[in-house]
C-alpha cells in the first residue's frame, strides 16, 4: 500500500515551504555531514557526486514543499533523481538512513519549530520516498539503460 500525506501535513508543508526554502541548504549540508558519520558505507555512492550535490538536494526539498498537493506537475523531475538514484545502485534500504539524517539536520537547523511541523516532514519524506522508489523500481523492471 503506498504511503499517504494528510490534508493537514499538506497545509503546514506549503506553510513551511519559504523557512525550509530560507535554511534549505544550511539544513542538506548538515544532513550530508550526519549521513556520512552516522552511516559511513554510503560514503562510496556518492563518488561522483557534483560538488554542489547539497544543493541539488535543497532545491528539491525546496521543489517539493510548493508542489506536494500537484506530484503530477514534479513527476519530471523525480523521474531525473529516479535515474540518477538506478545509475548509483540507490535502493530502497537507503532511504530511511537519508531519513534519519535529514530529519535531524531539520531539527537542529530550525530549532524554534514546532513538532507539527517535523511531524509533517517525516510524513512528506516518506510520502516522497514511496514515489522515488516505485519509480525506481518501475526503471529497473523495465531495464531501462541510460548509457
Ligand atoms: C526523498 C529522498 C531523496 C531525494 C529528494 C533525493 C534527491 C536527489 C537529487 C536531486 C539528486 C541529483 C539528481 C541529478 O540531477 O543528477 C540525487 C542524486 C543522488 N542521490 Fe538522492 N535523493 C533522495 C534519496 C537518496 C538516498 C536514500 C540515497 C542513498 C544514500 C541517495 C543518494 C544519491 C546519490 C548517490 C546521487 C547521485 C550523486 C551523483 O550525481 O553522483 N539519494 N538525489
Amino acid at each position: 500500500m503506498s504511503v499517504e500525506i494528510s490534508k493537514k501535513n499538506i497545509n503546514i508543508i506549503k506553510n513551511s515551504a519559504s523557512l525550509v526554502t530560507r535554511n534549505a541548504p544550511k539544513i542538506t549540508t548538515k544532513m550530508y555531514e550526519i549521513l556520512f558519520s552516522e552511516y559511513p558505507q554510503v560514503k562510496p555512492l556518492f563518488a561522483d557526486a557534483p560538488a554542489d550535490q547539497h544543493m541539488k538536494l535543497a532545491d528539491t526539498l525546496s521543489a517539493y514543499a510548493v508542489n506536494i498537493d500537484r506530484l503530477n506537475i514534479f513527476k519530471p523531475a523525480l523521474m531525473v533523481i529516479a535515474k540518477r538514484h538506478i545509475e548509483t545502485d540507490i535502493k530502497a534500504g537507503h532511504y530511511p538512513m537519508v531519513k534519519y539524517s535529514l530529519m535531524k539536520a531539520m531539527r537542529d537547523t530550525l530549532k524554534h519549530a514546532d513538532d507539527d511541523l517535523f511531524n509533517a516532514w517525516e510524513n512528506a519524506y516518506d510520502y516522497l520516498a514511496d514515489v522515488l522508489i516505485s519509480m525506481e523500481k518501475e526503471l529497473r523492471s523495465l531495464k531501462i539503460d541510460n548509457s
